[in-house]
């Protein structure tokens, strides 16, 4: 290897990929929150968890999501095998939930399945705020349902209730209807129509979009091509009857369970495997825009298209990054629940190996105990037990030990007081209690 690559990958290899991130133990909080939010809400709407393998193959992606769309054009980390297969990195939970569906026999059972999950996903994207190349999707679906309105607007009010729990404010939900087979088709027509005389003024992904995928024509973010989309033909008015009540549904329960929303006819979504219901939650916040919270939409066709049974199937994703990025964003604080934790200190190597002894006989009781056993000054190991959030210490050195009792220190008024150890536990939960 050249020297000056062998420098370059030295300086870099501390560092994580670009794109990736670390979540320091300092930052967990915020994560674990989200986490816990996500499980108690799964607990609440009776969803199970699913696991899928980091990698699938490519063509599971190809299929689902579309061959022409950015995801896998662009964004898709693939992989050739020594055996010749071809795979992918993960970088969306809805096809590989399908698979998994399919394969275990599920569709086949005709039953309702709510799954949901938290995994790791990758897309190979320009970085920037709320944007990563590994990042972490919190994913809720909802297969085999009926088509009802009902379970549109259930999956709606679940990532509404994610967000308020979170308490993320000046939340915004965009719906439109993308329609069906039935009337999908006309609508393609017609924006190509409108198009087509526009075509030479327009952007060149535009121009792609014209043939590979006239509904992504209404998500160009391009300035030259924003005085065309404005003016172009709106899906609700070519939706067929049954598309049409559908929608009316999913917004008659809506505003029943009192959710506010705004109509977006050029919401399309940028994965081909949507019909009907499509939606995006946004949150202001100060500085730069982190990008949709929960997004997502109905995929009646999906199981069908990977040779499952007619299935219709709804859902949404959001990453906890971008969750985190918004709470931070908007000064959300995390209330911490105080715990009543003892702290162990020791004085001397003999009570250093007692303190081991008794910190399980605590742990084994349900105590919360902490220690810096490793420090041995008792001033150095009194600041870590007064930086914490411990309510009592418990100083042990070699006059305790001979007389098998301990000190039990009060370090909210610093009274202390000794006990003997037989009667530590039942001291220690009067104390704390
Ligand atoms: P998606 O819109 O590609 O849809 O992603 C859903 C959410 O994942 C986004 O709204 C955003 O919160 C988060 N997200 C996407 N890309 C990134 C990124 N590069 N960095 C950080 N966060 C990101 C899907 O993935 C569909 N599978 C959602 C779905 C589930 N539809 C039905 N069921």
């Amino acid at each position: 290897m050249p020297e000056n690559k062998k420098n370059k990958n030295k300086a870099n290899f501390l560092q994580p990929p670009k794109g990736t991130h670390d979540v320091m133990p300092a930052e967990s909080k915020w994560w674990d929150r989200v986490r816990a939010v996500t499980q108690k809400l799964a607990d609440a709407y009776h969803f199970s968890r699913i696991s899928t393998p980091v990698i699938e193959h490519a063509e599971l992606f190809s299929r689902t999501v579309g061959e022409a769309t950015d995801l896998v054009q662009k964004e898709m980390y693939t992989l050739k095998t020594r055996g010749g297969d071809f795979l992918a990195l993960r970088p969306e939970g809805t096809a590989p939930v399908a698979r998994a569906y399919i394969n275990h026999g599920l569709s086949r059972t005709g039953a309702i399945q709510k799954m949901f999950y938290i995994e790791p996903m990758f897309r190979h994207e320009k970085p920037q705020a709320g944007r990563y190349r590994q990042f972490t999707q919190i994913g809720f679906e909802i297969m085999g349902n009926p088509s009802d309105p009902f379970y549109d607007a259930q999956l709606i009010l679940i990532f509404a209730k994610l967000l308020e729990e979170l308490k993320i404010k000046n939340v915004s939900l965009k719906i439109n209807s993308i329609g069906c087979r039935v009337c999908r088709p006309n609508y393609k027509k017609l924006l190509q129509n409108y198009y087509r005389s526009h075509l030479k003024d327009m952007c060149r992904d535009c121009n792609e979009r014209y043939k590979t995928n006239p509904l992504r024509l209404l998500d160009c973010k391009s300035e030259q091509c924003q005085p065309f989309k404005a003016k172009a033909p709106t899906f609700f008015d070519k939706l067929c009857v049954t598309c049409s009540r559908h929608f009316k549904g999913v917004l008659e329960y809506l505003e029943e369970l009192g959710i506010q929303y705004a109509l977006d006819s050029q919401l399309v979504r940028g994965l081909d495997y949507y019909s009907r219901t499509v939606f995006e939650f946004f949150a202001e916040t100060p500085g730069e825009r982190i990008g949709a919270l929960p997004a997502g939409g109905r995929y009646d066709y999906l199981v069908e298209t990977l040779g499952g049974r007619p299935t219709p199937a709804v859902g949404g994703a959001v990453s906890i990054e971008r969750l985190v990025e918004t709470m931070k964003a908007q000064a959300v604080t995390l209330t911490e629940k105080k715990t009543k934790k003892v702290f162990m200190i020791h004085v001397g190597d003999m009570a250093k190996k007692k303190a081991a002894r008794i910190m399980e006989d605590l742990r084994k009781a349900g105590i919360d105990i902490d220690e810096s056993l490793s420090r041995e000054s008792l001033k150095a190991q009194m600041k870590m037990a007064d930086k914490g959030d411990a309510a009592l210490a418990l100083l042990l050195g070699q006059k305790e030990i001979f007389e098998e009792s301990i000190i039990v220190r009060d370090l909210r008024t610093s009274a202390q007081e000794t006990v003997r150890l037989s009667k530590l536990v039942e001291e220690i939960k009067k104390r704390l209690k």
